[in-house]
């Protein structure tokens, strides 16, 4: 198989160009006090969501659909999409689409309590996670793109498919599914990589938030791990030589050596940015490479420092620590968090996701960290030593300050297109948009970062996502004419506030609102 490598390190296709047109129907944002243009949007088809003047949006697959000839059905609350560009082929495409998590509200009308469910309620709950591979008709040049339901490519991985584990915390094993699946990445040898983030909220015996753990008590060390999915050959594993804690995404390059390197935020206020560095290098041949991740080191963030700091056993300070339990190093990949805080590791304000740009300057969004007063977040820069990934030290650097003055708060997904653009989605609360210290987003959106010579950065809103609902993992297609994206939780906030919802995505009935994949085109 012919693989595009740089295509893989900058994730999807060429830049595309916003719109720039003015046309102003869209009475919700007209009056937000923001440097952002929001006026400069046209309501979408259902009028909930709105995109630049010169694009149009078109529905590919809600939670429900039928996605292959076995009768699989597509999940909820899609997040990352990775066009799969290694094996899309002319009027074709092929994408994963992440689901990270049950929209409850939405679902059940209320927040139920876990012992209110009924295993019946919860099976299909663990259907309805973990992630998609669909099967995309794209068409003629007047032909809508549409989903092919009878895909014999098509597949589902859920919270039941058995997983593969590999690395010192996992080898010989095999666990139940996966779960919490956010953001993630993509591989130079053709496959595709799922983060697992919130787990806790599915097996934490004690946290017990959706209830799961009364008729399917597991471990909580089998999940909060990178997984990587092998569409061929139907092929999943669990790479435990990546760390377990709430992972974002997985940014995967190549260094100078050869070595694989992959960086990664912890979601989660207080905690940390990582990076994995392979043993093995990459070979010319494809199938060779197809065990890189299952060995290797994983390095932690010092930022005060600059440095990069092991973690393992032969770290003095984790040989050191008073239990003994971190002379293991399966106890250290079990417990990244813990490890990360004995070794001195800064502190962050919820890393997200992770892009890296073609000068090799790594960008990290920083959601906001409520507990330090910081309610906007930030994207922040790391350059290695040299510009090369395997460097033990960096430099580092605030990129982008969320706030009035910009206009943007709390980034979360950040990508590139091939001219190197930089893109970024938003994710307010649901409650939060619009209001008090948020008054000047009124929506989450997706937004194109302008870097002009001499000029400071700016930002352009692209599109705005429905009521309660944030955009998550954009996939910009080669044809430079289009992108997917997902619209995740519409109605999140509904009940919140009297007894409705507070959308109706993407159909204009009393269906209710429903997570989905949408592509936006020219
Ligand atoms: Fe699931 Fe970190 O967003
Ligand atoms: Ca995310
Ligand atoms: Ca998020």
């Amino acid at each position: 198989m012919m693989m595009n490598r740089r295509s893989l390190i900058l994730k999807n296709g060429p830049r595309v160009i916003a719109g720039s047109s003015l046309l102003t129907q869209c009475s919700f944002l007209r009056d937000v006090p923001s440097p952002l243009q929001f006026k400069d949007l046209k309501p979408e088809y259902n009028a909930e969501l709105h995109i630049r003047e010169g694009w149009k949006s078109h529905l590919l697959v809600t939670c429900g659909d039928v996605i292959n000839s076995a009768g699989d059905r597509f999940g909820d609350c899609a997040d990352f999409t990775y066009l799969d560009l290694n094996r899309n082929k002319k009027g074709k495409d092929f994408l994963w689409v992440n689901h990270e998590y049950i929209n409850h509200i939405v679902r059940y009308g209320r927040k139920l309590k876990p012992k209110e469910k009924t295993r019946k309620m919860i099976d299909q709950e663990r259907y309805d996670v973990g992630g998609s591979y669909i099967e995309i008709a794209t068409g003629g040049p007047d032909e809508p793109v549409g989903l092919v339901k009878n895909s014999l490519t098509a597949f589902r991985v859920t919270a039941e498919t058995p997983i593969k584990m590999t690395g010192a915390a996992g080898v010989g094993r095999a666990v139940e599914g996966m779960v919490g699946n956010c953001c993630g990445g993509a591989t130079f040898w053709g496959t595709i990589l799922t983060c697992e983030e919130n787990t806790d909220d599915f097996y934490d015996t004690k946290k017990d938030v959706f209830g799961w753990v009364q008729f399917y008590p597991r471990s909580k060390y089998d999940y909060g791990w990178v997984v990587e999915i092998d569409p061929d050959q139907r092929e999943f594993r669990k790479h435990t030589a990546l760390g377990r804690f709430a992972h974002e995404g997985a940014t995967v390059v190549q260094s100078q050596s050869g070595q694989v390197v992959v960086y990664m935020g912890d979601d989660k206020e207080g905690e940390h940015f990582y990076k994995f560095i392979s043993s093995g290098k990459m070979s010319d041949e494809i199938a060779a490479n197809k065990d890189l991740l299952t060995d290797g080191t994983l390095y932690v963030a010092d930022i005060k420092r600059g440095r990069w700091i092991e973690l393992s056993p032969r770290n003095p300070l984790l040989q050191k620590e008073v239990s003994g339990k971190f002379k293991s190093l399966k106890y250290i990949l079990e417990n990244t968090r813990e490890a990360a805080k004995i070794v001195g590791a800064t502190p962050l304000a919820r890393p997200e996701g992770v892009v890296v740009r073609e000068n090799g300057d790594i960008l990290l969004s920083l959601t906001q960290n409520l507990s330090k007063k910081d309610l906007y977040g930030s994207v922040v820069c790391f350059r290695e030593k040299d510009r090369d990934f395997c460097s033990m030290d960096f430099e580092f650097s605030v990129w982008l300050r969320g706030g009035p003055e910009l206009g943007f708060a709390c980034p979360d997904n950040i990508c590139a297109d091939t001219k190197g653009d930089i893109w970024i989605t938003t994710d307010v609360t649901s409650l939060k948009l619009g209001r008090g210290p948020f008054n000047f987003i009124p929506r989450n959106c997706l937004l194109k970062v302008i870097e002009e010579p001499g000029k400071p950065l700016s930002l352009e809103v692209f599109a705005t996502a429905p009521d309660g609902a944030e955009f998550t993992g954009p996939s910009f297609h080669p044809d430079g004419k289009s992108l997917y994206i997902s619209v995740q939780h519409p109605g999140e906030g509904s009940y919140e506030e009297g007894n409705k919802l507070s959308s109706f995505w993407p159909r204009k009935s009393s269906y209710g609102p429903q997570s989905g994949v949408i592509v936006i085109s020219m």
